[in-house]
C-alpha cells in the first residue's frame, strides 16, 4: 500500500541546544519543508525520561520547551505551512506507546544501546519511561503514519525499532487492518532519512566523543545561545593535530578532530568534505579555524538573535504550540480511532 509521504521529527527541551542538533536535525528540518509535509515535535513527555537534575524541573520546563520552539522557528521552519507543537499537547502519542509497549518485545529493549548509555551503571534507578522511550518514539513518528524521519546517526537505532514495531502490529493485527478495510499494512515503515557530512558531530575537546548537551564542558560544543564571541573562542580552542589540511578524505581516517571540523565546515557551507579539502588541503589549522569562525558567525548568528526575539514573546511561542497542537491532533485522533478499531477496543 502507498502511504501519504509525510515527514516527522522531535528534539527534547533538555537545555543546551547545539551544533551537533542543529546540522544532524534541525537544518534538514528546514530543508525538508518544500518537497514534504512536515510535523517537527517539542518531545517534552521524552524530556522527563531522565532525572529532574537533567532536564531542570517544573520551572526550567517551559523555558525549554520554548526555546526549542523558537529554534525552529529561527532556523527557518514555518510553523503556518507545516505543524510545530510540544508533544504532551497531543495525548494520543502516549495512548499510541501503550498499544505499542504490547506490541514491542522485552528483547528488542534490552539490545537499546541508548538505555544501556543512560542509565549508566546504576540501572536499578533509571526510570521506567526511560527504558519505554523508544515505544513513545515509534508512537510519535506512526501516530501520524509518517514515512520519513530526519535524525542524527545516534537515533538510527531507535528508527529501526520503530520499523520492527509497525511491522509486528501490522503481521500480529493483518486480519483486522484488512477487515477494516485498510488494506495489507496500517503502518508505514518509516524511513530514516541520516545523510550529508555531519550526522555525528562530534565534541570540539575529544573527537571520539559526540558532542553533547550532557557534556560537563561547555567548550565542548557550540550553544545555539552563543554569541559570536563564544562561537570563535570555541573553534579557536577546538582540540586538533599538528598536522596540516589533507586533500582528500582518506586523510582524514585516524584524525578525529580534522575530520570532525571540515564536516562542520562542509555542513555550514553546504559542500561536501572533498570539496572543502580541496579548498583547504595542505592549509594549517590556524588558517582553517579562522575560515571556520567567520562561516560559524555567519551562519549562526542570525539564529541567535532570532532565537532571543523569539524567547521574549512566549505569548506568541505558545500561540504556535496551540495552533500545530491543534492540527496535529486532528491527525493523531483519527489514527486512534483507526487502531482502537483494529485492535477491539468498544469505543464510542
Ligand atoms: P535529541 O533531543 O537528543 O536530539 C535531537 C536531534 O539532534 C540529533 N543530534 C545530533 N546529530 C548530529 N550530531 C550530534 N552530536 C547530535 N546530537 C544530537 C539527534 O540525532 C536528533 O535527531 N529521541 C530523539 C527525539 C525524538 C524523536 C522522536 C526523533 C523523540 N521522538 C521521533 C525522531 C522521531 C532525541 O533524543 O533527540
Amino acid at each position: 500500500m502507498a502511504f501519504k509521504e509525510r515527514v516527522f521529527s522531535g528534539v527534547q527541551p533538555t537545555g543546551n541546544l547545539h551544533l551537533g542538533n542543529y546540522l544532524g536535525a534541525i537544518a534538514k528540518f528546514v530543508a525538508l519543508q518544500d518537497k514534504y509535509d512536515c510535523i517537527y515535535c517539542v518531545v517534552d513527555l521524552h524530556a522527563i525520561t531522565q532525572p529532574i537534575a537533567v532536564w531542570g524541573g517544573p520551572e526550567q520546563l517551559p523555558k525549554n520547551t520554548r526555546e526549542v520552539t523558537a529554534a525552529f522557528i529561527a532556523c527557518g521552519i514555518d510553523p503556518k505551512k507545516h505543524i510545530v507543537f510540544n508533544q504532551s499537547q497531543v495525548a494520543e502519542h502516549a495512548e499510541l506507546a501503550w498499544v505499542f509497549n504490547c506490541v514491542a518485545r522485552l528483547g528488542w529493549l534490552n539490545r537499546m544501546t541508548q538505555f544501556k548509555e543512560k542509565a549508566g551503571k546504576d540501572r536499578e534507578n533509571a526510570s521506567v519511561g526511560l527504558y519505554a522511550y523508544p515505544t513513545l518514539m515509534a508512537a510519535d513518528i506512526l501516530v501520524y503514519r509518517a514515512t520519513h524521519v530526519p535524525v542524527g546517526e545516534d537515533q538510527k537505532q531507535h528508527l529501526e525499532l520503530s520499523r520492527d514495531i509497525a511491522q509486528k502490529f501490522n503481521n500480529d493485527f493483518g486480519k483486522s487492518i484488512q477487515a477494516h478495510g485498510y488494506g495489507d499494512a496500517f503502518f508505514p515503515q518509516p524511513e530514516p532519512l541520516i545523510q550529508g557530512p555531519a550526522t555525528r558531530v562530534m565534541s570540539l575537546r575529544d573527537g571520539s566523543k559526540k558532542m553533547s548537551k550532557s557534556d560537563p564542558s561547555d567548550q565542548s560544543r557550540i550553544n545555539l545561545t552563543d554569541d559570536a564571541d563564544a562561537i570563535a573562542h570555541k573553534i579557536r580552542r577546538a582540540k586538533t593535530d599538528p598536522d596540516p589540511l589533507p586533500h582528500d578524505e582518506k586523510g582524514l581516517e585516524r584524525r578525529p578532530e580534522a575530520d570532525n571540523l571540515v564536516g562542520i565546515y562542509a555542513a555550514l557551507a553546504g559542500k561536501s568534505k572533498v570539496e572543502v579539502l580541496t579548498e583547504f588541503g595542505s592549509a594549517q589549522f590556524s588558517t582553517f579555524k579562522a575560515a571556520l569562525v567567520d562561516l560559524a558567525v555567519v551562519k549562526l548568528g542570525p539564529i541567535n538573535s532570532e532565537m532571543k526575539r523569539l524567547v521574549a514573546d512566549p505569548v506568541y511561542i505558545d500561540s504556535v504550540l496551540a495552533d500545530g497542537a491543534t492540527r496535529a491532533q486532528a491527525i493523531a485522533a483519527d489514527t486512534m480511532k483507526a487502531v482502537k478499531d483494529i485492535v477491539g477496543f468498544v469505543r464510542r
